[in-house]
C-alpha cells in the first residue's frame, strides 16, 4: 500500500476502532499540549470539514479599506508606531461575538504603509495572555535580529522595539505576523497578520489606479460563534476554514466606471488554502509578485496564489455589469477525508456602471529592471518529506527537510553572505508545500515535474514559493545581511510539526 492509502486507512481504523486507538500521540509537537485528542475531537473534526452546516455570514458589504496605522515619526523618513496583540472580539455573524486576537484591535491588522529609504521602529506589545509572540516582517530585508525569529520571544506582557531601514529597491507588499515557537499557525488563525507595503519613490503604476490591499483570511467559527482549535485533520492539511473572506468580510461589493483600472495587492494570509483566482468579467495583469513589480506587465487568465504568497494586479473593468473574483478547483493533495471545496468561491463582487470613469492613463509597458542574480558559488537540495504511522497509541505525523524535524538550537546550513546559492527544493510527499524563505528574495529559475523541465513564465522576486507533490524547484538566492534564517513550509502547520530549519548567515 503507498503512503496515502496507508494513511487514509489509518484515519477510517481511527474513527471506527477503539478509543486507545484514536487516542493522538503527537510526540515532540509543541503547541500541541493537550495530547489526547480524542474521538470527540476527531469526530468534531470529522464533521466540519465534511460540510456540517457552517454559519451564514453576511454578504455584499461595502469593500472596507485596511485600516492605515498612524506614523507618529514627526518627521519625514522615519516611521514610528505601536502595535499590540491582544484578544479582542469580531462581529462575522449578526447577534454573535467571536473572540480572535488583533493587533491595535483589528483583524487583519493595520496596513502598514512606509517608503524606500525610510526608517522603522515599531513598538510590538505583547498582551496575550500566557503566551510569547514576535511580529516577523514576511519578505522584507530585515536585519536577523529584528525579524520576529522564535529564537527572539516577546513575552506575555512585555515590549520590544523592532527596528531597521527600507533600502531603495524594496518596494512591495510584504506582510507581518507572529512567528513564537509552536504557536504560530494558532495565533495566525484567531486573527494576528496584517499588510505592510512598501511604497518606491517613483512608480509607475498610475496613481488614478488607486493601490488597494486585499487580504485573504480563513474564518472557521463552531456554532457558539467561537473559533474552534485545530484538529488530528487541521494539523495534517493545515487548517482550512469555512469561509474565504476579504479584509474580514465575505464577498464583499467594489462599485467602479466602466473602463476603470484598479491596482490591488493581493495577500494570502491563510494558513493553508490554496487560492487558484479568476476574475469574471473583467481582464486581469500580474504586474508585481511577493517583492515588488515584474519587469513588465503580464496579462492572465488565472492565478494560484498559495498561502503567504502575494501579487500585485491590475484589474480593467471595461464591461458594465458585475464582474466577481472567484476560485477554481486546485488539487493541493488533501489527506484524509473532507476535502473543502475550493471552486466557485465568489470572494469579491465588483459592480461596473454604465457610465463611464475617469480616462485612466495606460499602463507603462516596462515597470522597472530586475538584475538577474548571477552564478551560483553554492549548490544545496533540500529534501521535503512526510511520515505517518499508525502504532498501537496512536497516529504519528512527522513532517520533514532532509530527515529531520525543526530544532531551536540547531543550525541546519551555513551561508555566507553576499554569495549566490542555488536551491533545490525537492517535494517527495503527497502533498504540495509553499516554500518559505526569511531575509531575502530570490528568483525561480526552473520546476521540474515527472522528468519535465519547465522556465517561469517571468523573471520576479519571491519569498515564498509552491512546490508541488513530487515536484523539484529551483530557486538562485543570496542573503546579504548576516544572522539566524528561517526557512519552512508556510502551511503553518507543518511548520508547528516540524517542517523548518535554519540557516546562518555569515559575514
Ligand atoms: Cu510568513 Cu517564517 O514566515
Ligand atoms: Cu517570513
Ligand atoms: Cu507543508
Amino acid at each position: 500500500m503507498d503512503r496515502r492509502g496507508f494513511l487514509v486507512a489509518g484515519l477510517a481504523a481511527a474513527l471506527t476502532g477503539s478509543r486507545a486507538l484514536a487516542q493522538m500521540k503527537m510526540d515532540g509537537m509543541p503547541g500541541m499540549g493537550h495530547a489526547g485528542h480524542d474521538m470527540g475531537a476527531m469526530g468534531g473534526a470529522m464533521g466540519g470539514a465534511m460540510g456540517q452546516a457552517s454559519a451564514a455570514l453576511p454578504e455584499g458589504e461595502a469593500l472596507r479599506e485596511l485600516p492605515l496605522l498612524a506614523n507618529e515619526g514627526g518627521r519625514p523618513g522615519l516611521f514610528k508606531a505601536r502595535l499590540t496583540a491582544e484578544p479582542a472580539t469580531a462581529r462575522f455573524v449578526e447577534g454573535q461575538d467571536t473572540p480572535i486576537l488583533a493587533y491595535n484591535g483589528t483583524s487583519p491588522g493595520p496596513r502598514i504603509e512606509a517608503h524606500e529609504g525610510d526608517r522603522v521602529e515599531i513598538t510590538f506589545a505583547n498582551r496575550i495572555e500566557g503566551e510569547q509572540s514576535t511580529i516577523h516582517w514576511h519578505g522584507m530585508p530585515v536585519p536577523a535580529d529584528q525579524d520576529g525569529n522564535p529564537m527572539d520571544p516577546v513575552a506575555a506582557g512585555a515590549d520590544r522595539v523592532y527596528a531597521f531601514e527600507l533600502p531603495e529597491g524594496s518596494a512591495g507588499s510584504y506582510w507581518y505576523h507572529p512567528h513564537p515557537h509552536g504557536r504560530t499557525a494558532e495565533q495566525v488563525y484567531r486573527g494576528l497578520a496584517g499588510a505592510f507595503v512598501v511604497k518606491a519613490k517613483v512608480d509607475p503604476v498610475p496613481a488614478a489606479y488607486g493601490d488597494t490591499a486585499l487580504m485573504f483570511t480563513d474564518l472557521r467559527l463552531a456554532a457558539d460563534g467561537t473559533m474552534p482549535d485545530n484538529t488530528m485533520i487541521d494539523m495534517m492539511n493545515g487548517r482550512v476554514g469555512d469561509h474565504v473572506l476579504v479584509n474580514g468580510q465575505k464577498n464583499p461589493k467594489l462599485a467602479v466606471g466602466m473602463g476603470a483600472r484598479r491596482r490591488l495587492r493581493l495577500y494570502n494570509a491563510t494558513n493553508a488554502r490554496f487560492l487558484r483566482l479568476a476574475f469574471a468579467n473583467a481582464s486581469m495583469t500580474v504586474i508585481g509578485s511577493d517583492g515588488g513589480l515584474l519587469e513588465a506587465p503580464v496579462a492572465v487568465e488565472e492565478l494560484l496564489l498559495g498561502p503567504a504568497e502575494r501579487a500585485e494586479l491590475v484589474v480593467a473593468f471595461d464591461r458594465p455589469g458585475v464582474a466577481t473574483l472567484t476560485t477554481l478547483d486546485y488539487d493541493r493533495g488533501w489527506m484524509g477525508p473532507g476535502r473543502p471545496a475550493d471552486a466557485g468561491m465568489t470572494l469579491l463582487t465588483v459592480d461596473v456602471s454604465d457610465a463611464p470613469a475617469e480616462a485612466m492613463p495606460p499602463l507603462p509597458g516596462r515597470l522597472r529592471p530586475i538584475a538577474p542574480l548571477g552564478a551560483p558559488t553554492v549548490s544545496r537540495r533540500f529534501v521535503f518529506t512526510e511520515t505517518m504511522a499508525m502504532n498501537a497509541t496512536g497516529m504519528e505525523m512527522g513532517f520533514l527537510i532532509n530527515g529531520k524535524a525543526f530544532e531551536m538550537g540547531r543550525v541546519d546550513i551555513v551561508a555566507r553572505a553576499g554569495d549566490t546559492e542555488l536551491w533545490e527544493i525537492v517535494n517527495q510527499s503527497d502533498m504540495d508545500h509553499p516554500f518559505h524563505l526569511h531575509g531575502t528574495q530570490f528568483q525561480v529559475v526552473e520546476s521540474e515535474l515527472g522528468g519535465k523541465v519547465a522556465k517561469p513564465p517571468y523573471l520576479a522576486w519571491k519569498d515564498t514559493v509552491n512546490v508541488a507533490r513530487g515536484e523539484t524547484v529551483r530557486l538562485l538566492t543570496r542573503q546579504d545581511r548576516p544572522g539566524p534564517r528561517m526557512y519552512h513550509c508556510h502551511i503553518l502547520e507543518h511548520e508547528q510539526l516540524g517542517m523548518m530549519g535554519i540557516v546562518d548567515v555569515r559575514a
